[in-house]
This record gives C-alpha cells, structure tokens and sequence, in this order.
C-alpha cells in the first residue's frame, strides 16, 4: 500500500509538477453466482475484490481533464466543453464517458490532472473498466463539491459505459464496485437495486483462478446474448402478461412453452432462469454453511453456462478440472462474461496454498498456460484512500 501510494505520488510529481490533493479507490469484483442474470433483471451473488484502481488527482482552473495512466499508453488532455471519443488511447473513453454523463445528467465538474494506477487486470472478466470509471466518478464528485447516492453514482457509469463507450452491460460491475461490503458477498437484485449483505464463513476462501486466455470474440457475443435474453422474455410475455424480464418466468412457465421458442433463444431463457434460482441457493448454502449445496449448485451453473448459454473455452473446461480436483475445494465455476478470463473458487481456508499449488501445475500441464491463482478477501466499495499520508494529501 505504502509502495504503491509512493510510486504513484512520485510518478504524479514527475509528469504534472505537483502533488496530488484527492486520491480516490475503486474495485473490481468477482461474481459467486449469476452469470448474465443482471440484464435479466435478476439476482446477482458478488463481491467487491481487493484489486483496484486509483487516481491521484489535483484540480485545475480551467475545463480540461488531462488523464495518464501507469497501466495503459496513451492519455492527455481533453476538454470538458467538447468531449469526443479517442480511439488511439480506448480506456481514456471510460473516463471521457463517465465526464459526458456526469454532465448531461446535470452535475457541475471541474477540470483535473490525474494519474491512474490499477491492480485489476484488465480484460479479465474482474471489471477493469466499472472500477476506472467509478474511481473518475469519484473524483469529479470530490472536486466538484456535491454528493451524490452510490447506487445512482453506479447507474451513471454503467449509463457512460452503455452510451458512451457502446458496450451494453448491467449493473453488476459498477454496483458492485460502488455498494461492495469488507468481509461479505452481496445478494443483488438487479431490478430493485437493492442488497443484503451474505457473510463468507472464516474458513471460506473465495479464489479466483486466471485462465490467462480471452477466447478470439468479434464484440458481437455479449450483444447476441442480451438480445436472445430479451426476445425470450417478450415471447414468454405473449403467455404471461406479467412478463417484463426473463427475471418474472418460472421454471415451469418456461417449460411450458419451450417449444414455442427458437431453439438457441430457449437455452439462453433456460440458462438464466435456472441461475438466476441459484443466486438464492448459494447465498442460502453460504449462510448455513452447506457445502454439498455449494458444490452442486456451482458445478451446475458452469455446465449450464457451458452447453446453454455457450460462453464456454477449452481453456475453462482446462481450469474448472483442475480447481475441481484440487485439496479444499468446495465448489468452482465461471466469473464474469465466460469466453475465457477468471473462474472463481470457493476454498476451504486451511488449504488455499495446497489448492493453488494443485491448479496451477495441472493448468499449466494441461494448456501450456501458465495461470494466475489469488486469495482474497471480500473488500470495500469505491471511496476515498483511507490512509493517504498528510504530505501526499495537501
Ligand atoms: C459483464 C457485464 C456485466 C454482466 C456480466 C455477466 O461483466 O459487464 O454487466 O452482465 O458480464 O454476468
């Protein structure tokens, strides 16, 4: 912590010629249960994760954002009176987005040198870019004087995400970077907007295992998939009036018109029917501490998301073999969008170094891959650095 704050007030001093003043974090998550279910307007199990992203930030005079990141090349100057995207520097558009909506949504912002450092790894399917966006978020809020509700600070950046950057995500990824609890996962409803936190058992591990690998996508899958979602649920509305997301359909109201849905739009409805009863499984199994339950309902989601909804990759089928045969484990499945990234383990606490140790050998023989495999514990929401020294913050 103290290295990093170090290294990133230096790197701040060399390229802008002053101390940072405002220094904000936000997470990455995982998600325990509910693979696409947020779009569905169903129920998500996540959690918050200890790798993050800050900026360091001092404010200017006048309209402009000039943004560099220690991750990423690229970076400059823009101005917040004639925002436009930049698509030699991508990842600025998180941050020229999030000022865009900020702005048509009415806020007042003012301009700021920042500099980004993360230890998310990005395009890992653990939310690179919610937690890039939310921790700008944060600083136009600090810098800009007001406040503002976390959970409608998260509609904002997924709006920037969603219109901005042109990726039509949930709001899995900016809620949970914004409302994540130290120490706990979150049950999510995705339609409310609400949620309760589920306590990890102390001898719980949840560990997530890097597949390394991105299966070759052309952008289209996600898409694809949400609308299938969505043409699911406005067929099964025909039958069931009440019907406004996949969320409302029942197990058996699916079943009982299956055959009036094309063939890959019913897989889809399946899948996220099936998931979305299994976020309130696993969040049940957590609390009473079932780990019978954890292990079935986990294994079920990944074969479900595998042969229904088809986000699956060699390389997953590779590491979910490899976390299921390793010492302590209690239940494995797929994390984020699938297609590759991270998986996610649910590990008994004694036997994490053994399990990761069983991982990544058999991942590594099996692939050629050599894996990244992390312990972690529940963390914080979005916020400013707790322990910014005073020389760093004035
Ligand atoms: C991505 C999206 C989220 C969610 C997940 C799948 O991370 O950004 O909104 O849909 O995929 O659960």
């Amino acid at each position: 912590m103290r290295r990093r704050l170090d290294r990133v007030g230096d790197e701040f001093e060399l390229r802008f010629g002053g101390k940072p003043e405002v220094w904000m974090r936000a997470p990455g998550r995982v998600d325990l249960m509910g693979s696409h279910t947020d779009y569905n307007m169903g129920h998500v199990l996540t959690l918050a994760i200890e790798q993050d992203t800050w900026i360091a930030a001092r404010p200017r005079r006048d309209r402009t954002v000039a943004v560099y990141s220690l991750n990423a090349e690229g970076g400059g100057p823009f101005d917040l009176d004639a925002i436009a995207h930049d698509w030699t520097a991508p990842w600025t558009n998180y941050v020229r987005g999030v000022a865009d909506t900020l702005q048509r949504a009415g806020y007042r912002l003012c301009g700021f040198d920042g500099l980004v450092h993360s230890t998310v790894p990005i395009g890992s399917g653990l939310s690179s870019s919610a937690a890039l966006e939310v921790a700008c978020a944060l600083i136009f809020v600090e810098l800009g004087g007001w406040s503002i509700d976390p959970v409608r600070l998260a509609q904002l950046c997924q709006r920037a995400e969603n219109e901005f950057v042109g990726m039509n995500c949930g709001i899995l990824d900016q809620y949970s970077s914004t409302m994540g609890q130290k120490g706990c996962a979150l049950l999510l409803d995705c339609r409310d907007l609400r949620s309760e936190p589920v306590p990890l058992g102390e001898d719980t591990r949840v560990v997530i295992c890097d597949t390394r690998s991105r299966r070759e996508l052309t952008g289209s899958e996600y898409p694809e998939r949400r609308a299938q979602c969505e043409q699911g649920a406005s067929l099964l509305a025909q039958f069931y009036p009440g019907v406004t997301a996949l969320r409302d359909v029942t197990i058996d109201e699916y079943l009982a018109h299956e055959a009036d849905l094309p063939l890959a739009v019913a897989r889809r409805c399946r899948f996220i029917i099936e998931e979305n009863e299994r976020v309130l499984g696993l969040a049940e199994a957590l609390s009473t501490a079932d780990r019978g339950a954890i292990c079935d309902l986990t294994a079920e989601s990944y074969v479900g998301a595998r042969d229904l909804f088809e986000i699956g990759s060699s390389e997953m089928a590779a590491m979910m073999d490899a976390m299921r045969s390793a010492p302590g484990v209690i239940g494995a499945r797929q994390a984020g969008a699938g297609f590759g990234g991270c998986m996610v383990a649910l590990v008994d606490a004694p036997q994490v170094s053994g399990f990761a140790r069983h991982v990544e050998k058999t991942y590594a023989r099996v692939t050629g891959i050599k894996p990244k495999v992390y312990a972690m514990h529940a963390a914080a929401g979005a916020g400013p650095l707790p322990t910014v020294p005073a020389n760093r913050a004035s």
